[in-house]
């Protein structure tokens, strides 16, 4: 049996490829509605386009709100062109980088040696990881969930350094990513359970205090049910990320 932990939940909002320099308006509404949160309450991250991760990372100064990076690459330097080193992001003010998400998986035809190369990256420049895994909706309903998860999580984490201070990983089923449909409650129980072992198998004692987030279609409206499920210690948000309002009512489930 696992020790039982605290764990500290997280908010990480992932804007994708959305905001401009006058996005900063949602950082600084968002900071005035949280100056009444407790800071014990939960922790509160904005992952915006890489554009403006300096930007934001100024307005957010002396805030509850840390900022964060989508995606880096997993070498150092180099002819990558279009690509941003993990230092880069850092430099910029990013403090954690999201690696593996299924947008990149797709798109950019991510592997799991990829994402864990690109975590291994993140850790090395001392910025937290954000590693996503999810399956897709056939994998779903060839019963093949756990399967998937479990190869993703294997294959996906880095091998050495990570501890509870520095690594996240985050359940997002493709099919649940921008569709407004969700998994059951006890879809999601079932799945973090799983990562949850499977953590503890990797990392030992610290894998029990690695916080798992849920992710796919979360707004204010679902949040509280899902973020009340045992073993969900926050929320990946997307959409409802995007507006200080929307992503305010799904941070003050734990206010
Ligand atoms: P969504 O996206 O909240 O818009 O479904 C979640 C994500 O892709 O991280």
């Amino acid at each position: 049996m696992a020790p039982s932990v605290r764990r500290k939940p997280i908010i990480a909002g992932n804007w994708k490829m959305n905001g401009l320099q006058k996005s900063k308006s949602e950082v600084t509404k968002l900071a005035k509605r949280m100056e009444k949160l407790p800071t014990r309450a939960c922790d509160v991250l904005i992952c915006p386009p890489a554009t403006i991760i300096a930007t934001l990372s100024q307005t957010a100064k002396g805030t509850q709100i840390a900022i964060g990076a989508q995606d880096c690459h997993q070498n150092d330097s180099g002819a990558h062109t279009g690509d941003l080193s993990a230092a880069m992001v850092k430099e910029a003010g990013a403090k954690w980088i999201i690696v593996g998400h299924s947008e990149r998986r797709t798109d950019h035809g991510e592997t799991d040696k990829v994402v864990a190369a690109k975590a291994i990256a993140a850790l090395g420049q001392k910025c937290g990881a954000i590693v996503c895994v999810g399956e897709t909706l056939k994998e779903r309903k060839a019963k093949d969930t756990l399967k998937v998860i479990s190869r993703q999580v294997r294959n996906s984490l880095p091998k050495e350094g990570a501890t509870a201070k520095n690594l996240i990983l985050a359940y997002e089923p493709v099919w649940a990513i921008g569709t407004g449909l969700t998994p059951t409650l006890d879809q999601i129980r079932e799945v973090h359970a799983f990562i949850r072992k499977k953590l503890i198998t990797a990392l030992g004692d610290e894998g029990a205090k690695v916080r798992i987030l849920y992710g796919g279609s979360v707004k204010p409206a679902n949040a509280s049910d899902i973020l009340g499920v045992e073993d969900v210690d926050g929320a990946l948000v997307g959409g409802a990320s995007l507006k200080a309002s929307d992503f305010w009512g799904i941070i003050k489930t734990y206010a």
